[in-house]
C-alpha cells in the first residue's frame, strides 16, 4: 500500500489535545535560547505507537526504551547545547535513566524510630547519586532542558513539525538528532474502530498503510538550514550502509547514524556524504558502563562546530 503525502497525513490526523500547550513551551524555549545565540539540539527518543482503536485498548508498538535518546540528551547538555527532549511518554529520560527500576529505592535508607520518619541516601550511594543530581540541577536551573512527550505516531509528527517551526529561527545553530524509533506503518484514522474490538466478531484482519517519510519535508521545508542527523536501524548488516547512504542521497542532510538492533549499544557507524566512521566500545568499556552516546555526540558536536565555522560552545 503506497503512502499518502505528508500534507494529507496532517490534514487527516488532528493535533493532540495538549498540542497548543506544547507549542507555547517550544516557542518560548527557542526564542529564549535564540536571543542568547545558543545552540539547540532537538533529541527525539523512544518508540511511537499505532492505535488499533480510537478508545485505545490495543496498539502496535516497538522495542525502543529510549536508552539512546535519553543518554544523548545528557551529552548534548554537557557540550553546552540547550536540549528539547521529545520523548515517548514513560520511556527513559535524561538523569533519571540512571536510577530506573528499583535502583533508586535501593540507594535509600529508612529510619522509622523516634517521632519523625527520616529517609537518607546510603553512604556508599552518595558518590553515584551526587554527580547525576548535580548535572540534573544544573541543566534545570539554567533552563537548558525542555521535555515534551508523545505516544502515538501522529502525536510524534505534530510535535516534530511544531518543534521544527520554532527551531527554524536558529538557522544552522539548530541540530536535529532523530533517534526515536518511528513507525513506518499505521492505520488511517477512518479505518480505526471507535470502540474496543470484540473477539466475538472473529479474528480481525488489519491492513497497515505506509506512513509518509517526514524527513523529506523536514530537511527541505521545515528546517532547511538546520544540522540534521537521522538514524538508520536494520537487523541485516548487508542492508545497513547501503540504506544509510541511500537516505543521505535522497534527503541531502548531514549524517545518518547507522545501527543494528542486535549490537546498537556498543557499535554504530557515523555515515556522512564524505565518509563512514565506526564507533565501537570494547568489552571492558561495556562492562564498565561506558555510554557509546558520549562518543557519538562528541563527534557530532565536533562536525556541527566545524559546519558553523566557529569554536565549540564549551
Ligand atoms: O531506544 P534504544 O533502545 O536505545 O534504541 C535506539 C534506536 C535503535 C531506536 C536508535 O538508535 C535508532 O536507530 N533510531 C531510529 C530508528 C528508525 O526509525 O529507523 P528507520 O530506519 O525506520 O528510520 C530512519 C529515519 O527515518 C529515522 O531517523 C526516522 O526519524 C525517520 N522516519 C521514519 C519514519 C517516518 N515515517 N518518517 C521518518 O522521517
Amino acid at each position: 500500500m503506497s503512502s499518502g503525502s505528508w500534507e494529507e497525513f496532517f490534514a487527516v490526523h488532528l493535533p493532540p489535545t495538549d498540542f497548543e500547550d506544547n507549542r507555547s513551551l517550544l516557542k518560548e524555549f527557542c526564542e529564549r535560547h535564540d536571543k542568547y545565540g545558543n545552540r539547540i539540539a532537538l533529541v527525539t527518543s523512544g518508540g511511537t505507537t499505532v492505535p488499533l482503536e480510537h478508545n485505545t485498548v490495543r496498539f502496535v508498538d516497538n522495542f525502543s526504551a529510549g536508552t539512546r535518546g535519553s543518554a544523548s540528551a545528557e551529552y548534548f547538555l554537557e557540550h553546552g547545547y540547550a536540549v528539547i527532549f521529545m520523548h515517548r511518554q514513560k520511556s527513559l529520560e535524561p538523569y533519571t535513566r540512571h536510577f530506573s527500576g528499583q535502583k533508586l529505592l535501593d540507594m535509600l535508607e529508612l529510619d522509622e524510630r523516634g517521632p519523625n520518619t527520616t529517609i537518607t541516601v546510603k553512604p556508599d550511594s552518595v558518590d553515584v547519586l551526587a554527580p547525576v543530581l548535580a548535572r540534573y540541577k544544573a541543566a534545570h536551573s539554567a533552563g537548558a532542558l525542555l521535555h515534551v512527550s508523545f505516544t502515538t505516531v501522529s502525536e510524534y509528527f505534530w510535535l516534530l513539525r511544531a518543534a521544527c517551526e520554532c527551531l527554524a529561527r536558529l538557522g544552522p545553530r539548530a541540530l536535529l538528532y532523530l533517534a526515536a524509533a518511528v513507525s513506518d506503518f499505521y492505520i488511517p484514522k477512518d479505518r480505526v474502530p471507535t470502540h474496543k474490538m470484540q473477539s466475538a466478531s472473529g479474528a480481525p484482519i488489519i491492513q497497515l498503510h505506509l506512513v509518509p517519510k517526514m524527513l523529506a519535508p523536514l530537511v527541505s521545508l521545515w528546517v532547511p538550514n538546520a544540522y540534521v542527523v537521522s538514524f538508520k536501524l536494520e537487523t541485516d548488516e548487508n542492508l545497513l550502509i547501503p540504506k544509510a547512504r541511500a537516505a543521505l542521497d535522497k534527503y541531502k542532510h548531514k549524517m545518518v547514524v547507522a545501527n543494528l538492533l542486535q549490537t546498537r549499544h556498543h557499535r554504530v557507524i557515523l555515515v556522512t556524504p564524505e565518509a563512514s566512521q565506526e564507533v565501537l566500545l570494547t568489552r571492558e568499556e561495556v562492562h564498565a558502563g561506558v555510554d557509546i552516546e558520549a562518543t557519538i555526540v562528541g563527534e557530532i558536536v565536533r562536525l556541527h562546530t566545524e559546519h558553523l565555522g566557529g569554536p565549540s560552545v564549551r
